[in-house]
This record gives structure tokens, C-alpha cells and sequence, in this order.
């Protein structure tokens, strides 16, 4: 039977919590203002406040924000790699603020209206390239994916660029599946994945880096920006354009993390030369190639013939081989052709045209 005693005991308030305060009296940096810029309030502008220190060394491993009071029982995360010179760009916060802002959708940014019906053939080698593309841009998501749980949160701002990447290679994927559905056509020939299993197999951030960013997307990114002499179309000539601005801050951050690198780590030069001995190789070796993707570009930009298609096909590879020659320079990597390193496929390339 219940008692009015025991009533009265039920109805008693729960005892409350002595309230901890503690976050109010702390060492952290108090004062800190930014401003909105004439592109808002970037991450750049708050980084040049004190919170804008990058260090060389994350010694923290937990999830602690930059600049944020440790706490004692706070778990480390997984988070290995606390070298600044294995992941960092000072390019990162920009090309994060510029991701976030030029993003755009395949839905409705692609004026897909303008798809007309094609001859059967030129409709197959767009659909052939677009099934191969496919299946490179998921991968080109994968890779930085792969790498995002390992990064420091103190060098967050190489983090959220890599985000951004996989956004972008996530919208890539389905723009090009979409392409290849969207006009009678349909997904054709898988690739041979040998080039993305060592890229998505490298060991070290900046390996993976120079192979991805720098060689791979370099090359991709050269041949979208010629986007218009394989196109059909406005809906195709708009994916390889938009395309094309995203993988510029891509091949970005892979140049200026290669600089950074270099310029901390020069040391790091022979083993990124390593990387990209074998990566060209695999760039170029027939067997293990994309067998789908070099027949149909050949094919796409002759518009059906095929000697006018071997001319520009070389025209493409000049250009992307100069552009890469360029961007090395430019991390600090000079010297692959003049030293007769260059994969000689890769060199006669840039002599014979
Ligand atoms: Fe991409
Ligand atoms: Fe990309």
C-alpha cells in the first residue's frame, strides 16, 4: 500500500547538479573579431587571427579544434598523420572557400535540353567516355575519403578542402552516368582500375597526391578544358566546363601541397619522382589503360574520323603533358624532362608535335 509518506518522497525535486562553469575561466584567446570581406566572411579571414597558427607538429590527436582548451578525458581519434608537411596547403582555405562557393548542380544547372539526337556511333563514344569517367570520378572521391579520417583537426583546412573534393567528385560521377543515360545511349565498357587501385593503395598522403591531383586529374583537367572539341553540344560543353573549375582547385591543392612539402621536406623530391616514374608508366602502358576511354576520345574528336581524331588526340596529350611539366615547376619539382626522366611515351609526346 502506498504510504502519504511515500508520496510525498516521489514528489520530491530531483537533486540538481552543481552547474559546471569552468568554460567561463579559461586560457583561450578572447576578443577575436573578423569582419565579412567583399566575398563574406571566409575562412581565410578568420585565420588571420591568432586561430590562424598552424602548427608544424598536431601533437593532439583528439577531435579539439584548433585553438580550443584541451579537456583531460577527451579520446584520441584515429587521427595519425601530425606533420604539416604530409598533408598541408597553405592553399587549402581558399580553395575550400571557393568550392563552397561555386558549387552547382547536375539536375539543374546542365541545360540538358540541348541533348539532340546523335549519329549511333558518335552517341556510343560519348557514352563509352562517359561510362569510363564514371568510374574514375568515384574513385577520385574515394581516395580523398579514404585519407580525411587520418588528417589532423588541427590542419583542418586540409580537411575540409578534401571534403569539398569528394562533393565535387560525387557530382562528377552522377554527370557523367547522367550524360550516358540521358540520350538513347547507356553505360558500355568498364576500365581496366589498375591506375585508380595504386592510387587509392598509396601509403603516403603525398604519393597519393602527386598521382591523383597532380598527374590523374591534371590530365583530366587538361582535356575538359578542350572539353569544346569533344562536345556535341551545350549540355556537354557546360559538364566539361563546369567540370573543369572544379578540378582546377583540385590540381590546386595538389600543387601547392607538393610546394609546401618540398619547401619543408626537400628530401620528399626523390620519393615523389618515384611515384610518378610509375604512375606515368601506368598512364601510358596500353595493358593497363582504360581500353574504352582512348578508342572513344580518339573517336569523339574526329567526330568520327579517325586520323583527324590521332591528330587532335596529340594535340590533347601535348597540352597535358606541357601543363603537367608546369605544374611540377611550379611545386618545385623541376627537371623530369631535362634529366630524361619523363616516361619517353610522355616525351615525345611534348617533341614530335
Ligand atoms: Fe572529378
Ligand atoms: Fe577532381
Amino acid at each position: 500500500m502506498v504510504t502519504e509518506q511515500m508520496l510525498s518522497e516521489m514528489q520530491l525535486e530531483p537533486e540538481v547538479p552543481e552547474l559546471d562553469l569552468s568554460w567561463l575561466n579559461l586560457d583561450t584567446e578572447w576578443g577575436v573579431q573578423s569582419a565579412p570581406g567583399r566575398k563574406g566572411l571566409t575562412l581565410q579571414q578568420i585565420n588571420d587571427t591568432i586561430y590562424g597558427e598552424i602548427p608544424a607538429m598536431a601533437a593532439d590527436h583528439t577531435a579539439r579544434p584548433r585553438g580550443a582548451a584541451a579537456a583531460s578525458q577527451s579520446p584520441r581519434m584515429g587521427y595519425v598523420i601530425g606533420e604539416a608537411t604530409e598533408t598541408f596547403s597553405d592553399s587549402a582555405a581558399l580553395l575550400y572557400d571557393e568550392a563552397v562557393s561555386r558549387q552547382w548542380s547536375s539536375a539543374t544547372d546542365i541545360p540538358w535540353d540541348t541533348l539532340d539526337e546523335l549519329p549511333e556511333d558518335i552517341e556510343r563514344a560519348m557514352a563509352q567516355l562517359c561510362t569510363s569517367l564514371t568510374e574514375v570520378e568515384f574513385i577520385a572521391g574515394d581516395v580523398p575519403g579514404k585519407w580525411l579520417p587520418r588528417i589532423a583537426a588541427d590542419h583542418y583546412e586540409s580537411g575540409l578542402f578534401l571534403m569539398s573534393q569528394v562533393m565535387d567528385e560525387a557530382r562528377h560521377t552522377d554527370v557523367f552516368r547522367k550524360r550516358a543515360l540521358a540520350n538513347g545511349g547507356g553505360l558500355l565498357l568498364q576500365g581496366g582500375g589498375g591506375g585508380l587501385r595504386q592510387i587509392l593503395e598509396a601509403e603516403d598522403f603525398t604519393q597519393m597526391s602527386s598521382m591523383l591531383h597532380i598527374l590523374g586529374e591534371g590530365f583530366v583537367q587538361s582535356l575538359f578544358r578542350l572539353g569544346e572539341l569533344i562536345a556535341h553540344n551545350e549540355a556537354e560543353k557546360r559538364i566539361f566546363r563546369l567540370a573543369a573549375q572544379d578540378e582546377s582547385r583540385h590540381v590546386a591543392f595538389g600543387v601547392t601541397h607538393l610546394k609546401y612539402t618540398l619547401e619543408n621536406d626537400p628530401d620528399k623530391a626523390e620519393e615523389v619522382h618515384w611515384t610518378l616514374d610509375m604512375f606515368e608508366n601506368t598512364l601510358v602502358d596500353p595493358d593497363q589503360a582504360n581500353p574504352g576511354l582512348a578508342g572513344a576520345l580518339v573517336y569523339l574528336l574526329g567526330d568520327g574520323d579517325v586520323d583527324e581524331g590521332w591528330r587532335l588526340f596529340w594535340h590533347v596529350r601535348r597540352k597535358q603533358v606541357l601543363e603537367y611539366l608546369h605544374r611540377l615547376d611550379v611545386a618545385g619539382l623541376s627537371g623530369r624532362q631535362e634529366t630524361g626522366r619523363l616516361h619517353p611515351a610522355l616525351a615525345a609526346a611534348i617533341e614530335e608535335n
